[in-house]
């Protein structure tokens, strides 16, 4: 263990280490880039780009990051960034954004993608700041690149969703297939709903941007076939058994045990808790849930995961190889499995905890299972 060791903020301080607002080097750019915590002078996270994002967002971002790699005992503060943009001009704001953050990519920031930032879009910022992550000061070098490691692994975080869900539903005592909805059918969504699946669950309901689609049984694969990269279901092509809707938030009415977020922020919220049917949801998407509706949900019984346990696996895997934990002496194949159970282990432990400590006492159990684990880094 380093004795550079930086201690990780107590949950009650609710200022970053650091909070930088990017103005642009040889161009103009609006953003932030926020350093919630250091561990060992290391911080990592996405960045995303849309044209609302706010200091504050970023802020509870990083947060967030702080609290997944926490609860995984991954020895890495939590970072994010985010850029103020509607995506025009893609090239020049990443050549701009890569300019302007080098110093802290290069000082020990490992930043990522998240929404609205794309791997070639990574690529571009790395490659103006100069960096690469595979060479770092007092770091054993990574003998492949980024993108080989990473690649591979783009179904890391629906892989550990899916283990969430399974572990919630053994651990509340569920036997048999359960009634599955998907909100969101994007890389997560479409992992998720596949794994549960190939695990003898009945996917009965799937949501995009544009509606929801049910049936007593919804075939995955054929539904997969007709999404495009983005995670729009073309409907032209939908199966006899579908039912479509495009009420607004459809997939809370229909009847299911369980339901993953895996769409956008604060999905469900307090206008729309008081319709949730299901006794369990997990949270595939980061922020999913707004606290409120998270309090009445739990409240009404329903059990609830939240991203920063189930979505660990996209971050999880980043930062195993940030912090060089990962065994790259493995083969492509052996090394994928590492990580997958590597994300699975994390994921069962941490969803068992929450939930015997929600079964203790009523109120938020997330508190005390980061307290924990806290103790343990
Ligand atoms: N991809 C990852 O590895 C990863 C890791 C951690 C967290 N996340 C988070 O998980 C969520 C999903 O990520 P993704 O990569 O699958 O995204 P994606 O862009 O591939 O897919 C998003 C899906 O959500 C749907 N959607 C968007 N708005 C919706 C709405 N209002 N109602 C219903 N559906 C809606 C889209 O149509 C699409 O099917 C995001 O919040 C993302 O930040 C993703």
């Amino acid at each position: 263990m380093s004795t550079q060791h930086t201690a990780l903020q107590p949950d009650d301080n609710p200022e970053p280490a650091f909070s930088v607002a990017l103005n642009g080097a040889g161009g103009n750019i609006k953003g932030w880039v926020v350093a919630d915590t250091l561990v060992d002078g290391l911080a990592m996270g996405g960045v995303r780009m849309t044209p609302g994002v706010t200091e504050e967002e970023v802020r509870g971002l990083a947060r967030d990051m702080t609290h997944k790699f926490t609860l995984a005992g991954l020895r890495i503060g939590g970072a994010k960034g985010g850029i103020v943009s509607d995506g025009g001009n893609r090239e020049q704001t990443f050549r701009t954004f890569g300019r302007t953050v080098k110093p802290l990519l290069h000082g020990g920031l490992h930043l990522g993608i998240d929404m609205g930032v794309t791997p070639a879009d990574r690529a571009v910022f790395f490659d103006e700041a100069g960096y690469d992550p595979r060479f770092r000061r007092g770091a054993p070098d990574m003998p492949i690149d980024w993108r080989t490691y990473y690649e591979p692994l783009i179904d890391a975080t629906g892989h550990g969703v899916g283990e969430a869900a399974v572990t919630a539903l053994e651990a509340t005592g569920r036997t048999g297939p359960a009634r599955v909805v998907v909100q969101g059918f994007g890389a997560v969504g479409r992992a998720v709903a596949r794994f549960l699946e190939e695990r003898g669950h009945l996917i009965v309901g799937v949501a995009d941007v544009r509606g929801t689609l049910s049936a007593d049984r919804l075939p995955v694969g054929e539904l997969i076939a007709v999404t495009d990269e983005f995670g729009g279901i073309d409907r032209t092509r939908l199966p006899d058994t579908v039912t479509q809707s495009t009420a607004p938030d459809a997939w809370l009415d229909v009847d299911a045990d369980l339901v993953v977020l895996a769409a956008q922020k604060h999905a469900l919220n307090a206008a729309n808790v008081h319709r949730l049917r299901a006794g369990l949801v997990v949270e595939g998407g980061n922020i999913s849930s707004s606290d409120e509706a998270r309090d009445k949900a739990r409240a009404a019984g329903s059990a609830l995961v939240p991203g920063v346990i189930a979505n660990i696996g996209g971050a999880g895997s980043a930062a195993l190889a940030v912090t060089r934990v990962v065994p790259f002496d493995l083969s492509a194949t052996a090394r994928k499995a590492w990580v997958f159970d590597w994300v699975a282990d994390c994921v069962r432990r941490n969803t068992r905890a929450l939930l015997e400590i929600a079964a203790s006492h009523a109120g938020d159990p997330l508190p005390e299972l980061l307290d924990t684990r806290r103790k343990e880094l």
